[in-house]
């Protein structure tokens, strides 16, 4: 469909080698071309080590992986139906690859090693092509040894502007991450601890958005904030509560969806959804009022204060609409979909990992086994096999450019963001009941013992990844291959 886009590049090399070493440098982002045609934008990215200030002094600079020099990398913007080449040169000593979370690139593109690319080594280069079908909010990460890569702060914002975008008075990214640091500020080295990767995942101690532990965020009275939430997270799940705000949800994982406030008052996010927020600022002139994450029952965190300005910018809240253009996703014909069943089990419970044999291994020499699966990275099941690495035999085979209905059971004691490479899908049920806005979503967070269906078009042919995306289930096993074909 967008074909039709011609080379007129602006090329910019702005990779710096060794200067990307330097935090808080200001690297230049080459400007789109204002064309009315579809243009493509040229971008490098450098992951590498590097220092960020995550909490502030007095403490000091902690050291960090990131691309460019920054936490979060920078902030790719291109527009609906543009194209982006995006040159990633390996400055990390091991190797990488990097996905683009929610997009629906070819599947050479997509970034996951082995599987469809071999992965980048120290040094060396790879040049990512692709088209942005889709307008939203969409991130970048590697896909090569996660837990430690994106949880050193390897992850960056990829915006996708509409052609005929709504109006706001400031549109902003909060980038959401979650830290373990030691108390000097640095990151605890205990990557891929068995604990976490047979519960909850790398929870965290400290909160960052945009890669700083923040104070506060100034508003005016009046003002409308189109807020754009991406949870980089490699475990945490964010439960956002604007206390005296009313957060309008307009987009979920970069798809519009009906703009509702949520049911929960608060605006929920698994590890690696995203969520379009309109923000009214309705408090009062000179007023601070807390963002508090509530996710966690009984831990109450605060991440931010809304510190409103003096002067209001206007009395009332503008009026203009809230509905945001759809995106051109193909809509799936629920009543002749093919079925699939999916279930997701392991993790503890009980003190005992529910594994593939499900009730037999509580018995005699169950344990033993349980133990070398757990060493041997085997904790979660996707109907019944823990994946070891990228390359799999596939757990679905979905007939290309038709409807198929995915039922997903999790049958575990723990929350899970299912995400599925290459496609949207809409989520139509929860438990049995349709869900009220069929919201088109990338990553599914089921809680505990539910069930979910979701429904797609299966038009994007290759191999894809469909995981857990809390880091450590997913290096634990959680993880399968999802045929189209
Ligand atoms: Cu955000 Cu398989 O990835
Ligand atoms: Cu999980």
């Amino acid at each position: 469909m967008f074909d039709t886009f011609k080379p007129t590049l602006q090329r910019r090399s702005f990779l710096a080698s060794s200067a990307a070493f330097a935090a808080g440098l200001a690297f230049p982002f080459p400007k789109r071309l204002s064309a009315k045609t579809a243009s493509i934008t040229e971008i490098s990215l450098n992951p590498a080590p590097g220092h960020a200030q995550l909490v502030p002094l007095p403490y000091g600079k902690t050291p960090v992986w990131c691309f460019n020099g920054k936490v979060p990398g920078p902030e790719i913007r291109i527009r609906q139906g543009d194209r982006a080449r995006i040159t990633v040169k390996n400055g990390l000593a091991e190797a990488t690859t990097v996905h683009w979370h929610g997009l629906r690139v070819p599947n050479a593109m997509d970034g996951v090693p082995d599987l469809t690319q071999r992965p980048i080594e120290p040094g060396e280069t790879f040049v990512y092509e692709f088209d942005a079908p889709d307008a939203g909010t969409f991130w970048y990460h590697p896909h090569q040894g996660s837990t430690e890569q994106v949880g050193r702060g390897l992850y960056g914002p990829l915006i996708v502007e509409e052609r005929d975008p709504i109006q706001v008075d400031r549109d902003v990214t909060w980038v959401l991450d979650d830290w373990r640091l030691t108390k000097s500020a640095e990151i605890s080295e205990d990557f891929n601890h068995l604990g976490d990767m047979s519960h909850s995942g790398r929870i965290g101690n400290t909160v960052t958005i945009n890669g700083r532990v923040p104070q506060s965020f100034g508003v005016r009275k009046g003002e409308r904030v189109r807020l754009r939430l991406i949870n980089a997270a490699n475990a945490r799940i964010f439960g956002l509560d604007f206390t005296d705000h009313d957060p309008v949800v307009i987009a979920l994982d970069g798809q519009p969806v009906e703009p509702h406030t949520p049911d929960s008052g608060r605006v929920v996010l698994g590890p690696a959804m995203r969520a379009d927020v309109i923000l009214d600022m309705t408090g009062k002139a000179g007023s601070r009022v807390p963002v508090i994450d509530r996710f966690y029952r009984g831990r109450g965190y605060l991440m931010i204060d809304f510190a409103y300005a003096d002067t209001p910018l206007r009395d009332l809240p503008p009026e203009w609409s809230k509905t945001l253009p759809s995106n051109p996703l193909p809509e799936p014909d629920i009543a002749n979909a093919q079925r699939h069943e999916v279930i997701f089990n392991g993790g503890m419970m009980g003190g005992m990992v529910m594994g593939d044999m499900g009730g037999s291994m509580g018995s005699g020499d169950g344990t033993e086994s349980m133990r070398s699966m757990m060493h041997a990275g085997k904790i979660w099941f996707v109907n019944g096999v823990a994946a070891t690495g990228h390359i799999m035999d596939p757990l679905l085979t979905l007939e290309r450019g038709r409807s198929h209905v995915i039922a997903m059971t999790n049958a575990t004691a723990w929350h899970h963001p299912i995400h599925l490479h290459g496609h949207s899908f809409r989520v139509i049920s929860r438990n049995g009941r349709p869900t009220l806005r069929r919201e088109w979503q990338d990553t599914v967070l089921m809680a505990p013992r539910e069930k979910v269906e979701i429904a797609l078009v299966a038009d994007n042919p290759g191999d894809w990844m469909f995981h857990c995306h809390i880091l450590e289930h997913q290096a634990a096993g959680m993880m399968g291959v999802i045929r189209v074909t």
